[in-house]
Protein backbone atom coordinates (compact mmCIF):
# COMPACT_ATOMS: atom_id res chain seq x y z
CA UNK A 1 0.00 0.00 0.00
CA UNK A 2 1.07 3.34 -1.01
CA UNK A 3 1.20 6.54 1.70
CA UNK A 4 1.52 9.60 0.80
CA UNK A 5 4.25 11.63 3.04
CA UNK A 6 2.57 14.55 4.79
CA UNK A 7 5.55 17.53 5.91
CA UNK A 8 4.48 19.51 8.70
CA UNK A 9 2.92 22.11 7.60
CA UNK A 10 0.32 20.73 5.56
CA UNK A 11 -2.85 20.56 6.09
CA UNK A 12 -5.02 17.80 6.64
CA UNK A 13 -8.21 19.13 7.06
CA UNK A 14 -8.54 17.00 10.05
CA UNK A 15 -7.40 19.66 12.41
CA UNK A 16 -11.39 21.60 12.08
CA UNK A 17 -13.39 18.37 11.42
CA UNK A 18 -14.32 16.66 14.81
CA UNK A 19 -13.24 13.39 15.29
CA UNK A 20 -15.88 11.32 16.41
CA UNK A 21 -14.02 9.14 18.73
CA UNK A 22 -16.16 8.62 21.25
CA UNK A 23 -18.92 8.19 19.06
CA UNK A 24 -17.17 5.76 16.58
CA UNK A 25 -15.53 3.23 19.45
CA UNK A 26 -19.31 3.31 20.83
CA UNK A 27 -20.48 2.14 17.60
CA UNK A 28 -17.93 -0.99 16.90
CA UNK A 29 -18.36 -1.91 20.54
CA UNK A 30 -22.10 -2.16 20.29
CA UNK A 31 -21.57 -3.76 16.91
CA UNK A 32 -19.45 -6.72 18.05
CA UNK A 33 -21.75 -7.03 21.14
CA UNK A 34 -24.63 -7.34 19.76
CA UNK A 35 -23.39 -9.65 16.67
CA UNK A 36 -22.39 -11.74 19.72
CA UNK A 37 -25.97 -11.85 20.73
CA UNK A 38 -26.70 -12.74 16.99
CA UNK A 39 -23.75 -15.29 16.87
CA UNK A 40 -25.92 -17.71 19.73
CA UNK A 41 -29.15 -17.81 18.17
CA UNK A 42 -27.22 -18.75 14.83
CA UNK A 43 -27.97 -23.06 14.10
CA UNK A 44 -30.87 -23.60 16.64
CA UNK A 45 -34.70 -23.19 16.51
CA UNK A 46 -35.57 -19.32 16.60
CA UNK A 47 -39.16 -17.72 16.07
CA UNK A 48 -39.68 -16.05 13.50
CA UNK A 49 -42.80 -13.82 12.41
CA UNK A 50 -43.56 -12.53 8.62
CA UNK A 51 -43.58 -8.68 7.96
CA UNK A 52 -44.73 -9.67 4.58
CA UNK A 53 -44.83 -12.38 2.41
CA UNK A 54 -41.11 -13.16 2.45
CA UNK A 55 -40.02 -10.46 4.82
CA UNK A 56 -38.71 -11.82 8.16
CA UNK A 57 -37.94 -10.57 11.60
CA UNK A 58 -36.50 -12.96 14.41
CA UNK A 59 -36.26 -12.60 17.51
CA UNK A 60 -32.52 -11.84 17.81
CA UNK A 61 -33.20 -9.37 15.25
CA UNK A 62 -35.30 -7.89 18.27
CA UNK A 63 -32.58 -8.49 20.98
CA UNK A 64 -29.93 -7.13 18.80
CA UNK A 65 -31.74 -4.07 18.31
CA UNK A 66 -32.93 -3.33 22.27
CA UNK A 67 -29.69 -4.26 23.08
CA UNK A 68 -28.44 -0.73 20.66
CA UNK A 69 -31.15 1.14 21.68
CA UNK A 70 -30.72 0.75 25.41
CA UNK A 71 -26.94 1.24 25.17
CA UNK A 72 -27.51 4.55 23.29
CA UNK A 73 -29.86 5.65 25.57
CA UNK A 74 -27.28 5.09 28.65
CA UNK A 75 -24.52 6.62 26.84
CA UNK A 76 -26.00 9.15 24.49
CA UNK A 77 -29.05 9.68 26.41
CA UNK A 78 -30.03 12.97 23.61
CA UNK A 79 -29.10 11.39 20.58
CA UNK A 80 -32.75 10.22 18.67
CA UNK A 81 -32.63 6.55 17.26
CA UNK A 82 -33.83 5.38 13.63
CA UNK A 83 -33.94 1.40 13.95
CA UNK A 84 -35.84 -0.78 11.40
CA UNK A 85 -37.57 -2.70 13.75
CA UNK A 86 -38.52 -0.44 16.75
CA UNK A 87 -38.91 2.94 14.34
CA UNK A 88 -38.09 5.97 15.48
CA UNK A 89 -37.29 7.57 18.90
CA UNK A 90 -36.89 11.35 18.89
CA UNK A 91 -34.89 13.45 21.42
CA UNK A 92 -32.11 15.76 20.25
CA UNK A 93 -32.70 16.67 15.98
CA UNK A 94 -28.84 16.92 15.36
CA UNK A 95 -27.50 13.23 16.38
CA UNK A 96 -29.16 10.45 15.03
CA UNK A 97 -28.17 6.94 15.12
CA UNK A 98 -29.53 5.10 12.17
CA UNK A 99 -29.56 0.88 13.10
CA UNK A 100 -29.66 -2.67 10.86
CA UNK A 101 -29.90 -4.45 14.33
CA UNK A 102 -29.71 -7.57 11.54
CA UNK A 103 -29.15 -6.82 7.87
CA UNK A 104 -29.76 -10.17 6.44
CA UNK A 105 -32.61 -11.95 8.32
CA UNK A 106 -33.36 -14.26 5.53
CA UNK A 107 -29.79 -15.36 5.94
CA UNK A 108 -29.82 -15.57 9.05
CA UNK A 109 -33.10 -17.33 9.39
CA UNK A 110 -31.98 -20.34 6.84
CA UNK A 111 -28.38 -20.38 8.90
CA UNK A 112 -26.51 -19.19 5.63
CA UNK A 113 -23.49 -17.41 7.05
CA UNK A 114 -23.96 -14.00 5.64
CA UNK A 115 -25.27 -11.24 8.16
CA UNK A 116 -24.31 -8.33 10.28
CA UNK A 117 -25.17 -5.40 12.45
CA UNK A 118 -24.89 -1.93 11.23
CA UNK A 119 -24.69 0.83 13.45
CA UNK A 120 -24.43 4.31 11.48
CA UNK A 121 -24.41 8.13 13.05
CA UNK A 122 -25.98 10.97 11.32
CA UNK A 123 -25.53 14.89 12.86
CA UNK A 124 -26.72 17.74 11.05
CA UNK A 125 -28.46 15.80 8.43
CA UNK A 126 -24.26 14.38 7.61
CA UNK A 127 -23.36 10.69 7.55
CA UNK A 128 -20.20 10.72 9.89
CA UNK A 129 -19.54 7.65 10.72
CA UNK A 130 -20.38 3.70 10.48
CA UNK A 131 -19.45 0.85 11.93
CA UNK A 132 -20.51 -2.76 10.48
CA UNK A 133 -20.06 -6.40 12.43
CA UNK A 134 -19.94 -9.73 10.75
CA UNK A 135 -20.31 -12.17 13.75
CA UNK A 136 -19.69 -15.35 11.38
CA UNK A 137 -16.44 -14.30 10.16
CA UNK A 138 -15.56 -12.09 12.72
CA UNK A 139 -14.83 -9.11 11.16
CA UNK A 140 -15.76 -5.36 12.09
CA UNK A 141 -15.84 -2.90 9.19
CA UNK A 142 -15.72 0.80 10.46
CA UNK A 143 -14.80 4.71 9.51
CA UNK A 144 -15.48 8.00 10.58
CA UNK A 145 -15.43 10.94 7.85
CA UNK A 146 -12.35 11.82 6.90
CA UNK A 147 -10.04 9.36 9.18
CA UNK A 148 -10.06 6.12 6.51
CA UNK A 149 -12.31 3.05 6.42
CA UNK A 150 -10.87 -0.07 8.45
CA UNK A 151 -11.61 -3.60 8.56
CA UNK A 152 -9.93 -5.13 12.15
CA UNK A 153 -7.65 -2.57 12.46
CA UNK A 154 -6.46 -2.88 8.86
CA UNK A 155 -6.42 -0.02 6.30
CA UNK A 156 -8.88 -0.77 3.47
CA UNK A 157 -9.36 0.47 -0.07
CA UNK A 158 -12.02 0.34 -3.03
CA UNK A 159 -9.95 -1.58 -6.02
CA UNK A 160 -8.43 -0.61 -8.31
CA UNK A 161 -9.95 -2.13 -11.67
CA UNK A 162 -11.39 0.07 -14.35
CA UNK A 163 -13.12 -3.01 -16.60
CA UNK A 164 -16.58 -3.96 -16.05
CA UNK A 165 -15.89 -6.90 -17.75
CA UNK A 166 -13.60 -7.55 -15.12
CA UNK A 167 -15.63 -6.47 -12.22
CA UNK A 168 -17.38 -8.85 -9.89
CA UNK A 169 -20.46 -7.05 -8.75
CA UNK A 170 -22.92 -7.40 -6.30
CA UNK A 171 -27.01 -6.22 -6.23
CA UNK A 172 -30.06 -7.19 -4.56
CA UNK A 173 -34.05 -7.46 -4.74
CA UNK A 174 -36.79 -6.06 -2.89
CA UNK A 175 -39.27 -7.82 -0.48
CA UNK A 176 -41.99 -6.85 -2.69
CA UNK A 177 -40.36 -8.21 -5.95
CA UNK A 178 -44.02 -10.04 -6.83
CA UNK A 179 -45.63 -7.08 -6.76
CA UNK A 180 -43.91 -4.43 -8.04
CA UNK A 181 -42.13 -3.56 -11.67
CA UNK A 182 -39.13 -2.22 -9.87
CA UNK A 183 -37.93 -5.71 -9.26
CA UNK A 184 -34.57 -4.97 -10.39
CA UNK A 185 -34.77 -8.07 -12.63
CA UNK A 186 -34.37 -6.15 -15.72
CA UNK A 187 -31.01 -4.58 -14.50
CA UNK A 188 -29.68 -8.08 -13.08
CA UNK A 189 -30.38 -9.25 -16.66
CA UNK A 190 -28.44 -6.78 -18.76
CA UNK A 191 -25.22 -6.13 -16.22
CA UNK A 192 -25.27 -10.09 -15.67
CA UNK A 193 -24.06 -9.75 -19.65
CA UNK A 194 -21.34 -6.79 -19.90
CA UNK A 195 -19.63 -7.98 -15.84
CA UNK A 196 -17.53 -10.96 -14.57
CA UNK A 197 -20.03 -11.61 -12.50
CA UNK A 198 -22.83 -10.50 -10.03
CA UNK A 199 -23.65 -12.21 -6.58
CA UNK A 200 -26.70 -11.79 -4.38
CA UNK A 201 -25.26 -11.25 -1.24
CA UNK A 202 -28.54 -10.63 0.97
CA UNK A 203 -27.17 -8.19 3.14
CA UNK A 204 -26.57 -4.79 1.95
CA UNK A 205 -24.96 -3.43 4.64
CA UNK A 206 -21.72 -6.30 4.10
CA UNK A 207 -21.94 -5.59 -0.20
CA UNK A 208 -21.22 -2.57 0.25
CA UNK A 209 -18.20 -3.37 3.03
CA UNK A 210 -16.93 -5.66 0.25
CA UNK A 211 -16.58 -3.23 -1.90
CA UNK A 212 -15.10 -1.08 0.26
CA UNK A 213 -12.04 -3.57 0.82
CA UNK A 214 -12.20 -4.64 -2.82
CA UNK A 215 -14.10 -7.52 -2.93
CA UNK A 216 -16.83 -5.98 -5.03
CA UNK A 217 -15.75 -3.64 -7.70
CA UNK A 218 -19.98 -2.16 -7.58
CA UNK A 219 -22.98 -2.43 -6.06
CA UNK A 220 -26.56 -1.15 -6.68
CA UNK A 221 -29.83 -2.25 -5.41
CA UNK A 222 -33.38 -0.63 -4.94
CA UNK A 223 -35.63 0.08 -2.58
CA UNK A 224 -33.52 0.54 0.05
CA UNK A 225 -34.42 1.79 3.42
CA UNK A 226 -31.44 3.89 5.52
CA UNK A 227 -30.91 1.42 7.86
CA UNK A 228 -29.50 -0.44 4.96
CA UNK A 229 -27.07 1.90 3.68
CA UNK A 230 -26.09 4.28 6.43
CA UNK A 231 -23.12 2.83 7.70
CA UNK A 232 -21.78 1.44 4.29
CA UNK A 233 -21.84 4.52 3.34
CA UNK A 234 -19.09 6.14 4.80
CA UNK A 235 -17.26 3.09 5.15
CA UNK A 236 -17.63 2.81 0.98
CA UNK A 237 -16.45 6.42 0.98
CA UNK A 238 -13.49 6.70 3.41
CA UNK A 239 -12.05 3.85 1.51
CA UNK A 240 -11.82 6.23 -1.91
CA UNK A 241 -15.77 4.53 -3.28
CA UNK A 242 -18.41 6.75 -4.82
CA UNK A 243 -22.00 6.58 -4.01
CA UNK A 244 -24.43 8.25 -5.52
CA UNK A 245 -28.18 7.50 -6.89
CA UNK A 246 -28.20 5.39 -9.98
CA UNK A 247 -28.88 8.61 -11.95
CA UNK A 248 -25.23 10.07 -10.63
CA UNK A 249 -26.99 12.43 -8.64
CA UNK A 250 -26.27 13.16 -4.55
CA UNK A 251 -27.21 9.98 -2.41
CA UNK A 252 -28.93 10.27 0.95
CA UNK A 253 -29.71 6.98 2.96
CA UNK A 254 -33.24 8.20 2.91
CA UNK A 255 -33.24 8.10 -1.11
CA UNK A 256 -33.91 4.11 -2.17
CA UNK A 257 -31.67 3.66 -5.18
CA UNK A 258 -28.18 3.51 -4.97
CA UNK A 259 -25.26 2.91 -7.08
CA UNK A 260 -21.57 1.96 -5.40
CA UNK A 261 -18.52 1.47 -6.76
CA UNK A 262 -14.63 1.95 -7.06
CA UNK A 263 -15.18 5.08 -8.46
CA UNK A 264 -13.80 3.69 -11.60
CA UNK A 265 -16.54 1.59 -13.18
CA UNK A 266 -18.69 3.97 -12.02
CA UNK A 267 -20.05 5.62 -15.63
CA UNK A 268 -19.54 2.08 -16.75
CA UNK A 269 -22.18 0.47 -14.67
CA UNK A 270 -24.89 3.85 -14.99
CA UNK A 271 -25.01 3.45 -18.69
CA UNK A 272 -26.03 -0.10 -18.43
CA UNK A 273 -28.81 0.93 -15.81
CA UNK A 274 -29.78 3.51 -17.13
CA UNK A 275 -29.94 2.00 -20.58
CA UNK A 276 -27.80 4.19 -22.20
C1 LIG B 1 -32.23 -6.72 3.39
C2 LIG B 1 -30.86 -7.14 2.94
C3 LIG B 1 -30.88 -7.54 1.49
C4 LIG B 1 -31.42 -6.46 0.60
C5 LIG B 1 -32.76 -5.97 1.09
C6 LIG B 1 -32.68 -5.56 2.55
P1 LIG B 1 -32.80 -7.18 5.98
O1 LIG B 1 -32.20 -6.28 4.75
O2 LIG B 1 -29.93 -6.10 3.11
O3 LIG B 1 -29.58 -7.85 1.00
O4 LIG B 1 -31.52 -6.94 -0.70
O5 LIG B 1 -33.11 -4.87 0.30
O6 LIG B 1 -33.95 -5.13 2.99
O7 LIG B 1 -34.26 -7.25 5.80
O8 LIG B 1 -32.12 -8.49 5.95
O9 LIG B 1 -32.40 -6.33 7.15
CA1 LIG C 1 -31.43 -4.45 6.09
CA1 LIG D 1 -32.68 -5.98 9.29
Amino acid sequence: MRCMRLNSNMSTGWETMPDFKKELKFAKEAAVKAGAIIRKGMNKRRKVNFKGRIDLVTEFDLKSEKFITGEIAKVFPQHSILAEEGGETQRGLSHIWIIDPLDGTTNFAHDYPAFCVSIGLAVDGKNVLGAVYDPVHDELFYAAQGRGAFCNKRRIHVSSQNKLNRSLLATGFPYDIAETKEDNLDNFARMYKVAQGIRRGGSAALDMCYLACGRFEGFWELKLHPWDTAAGLVIVREAGGRVTGIDGKKYSVFDQDLLASNGKIHRQMQKVLLRK
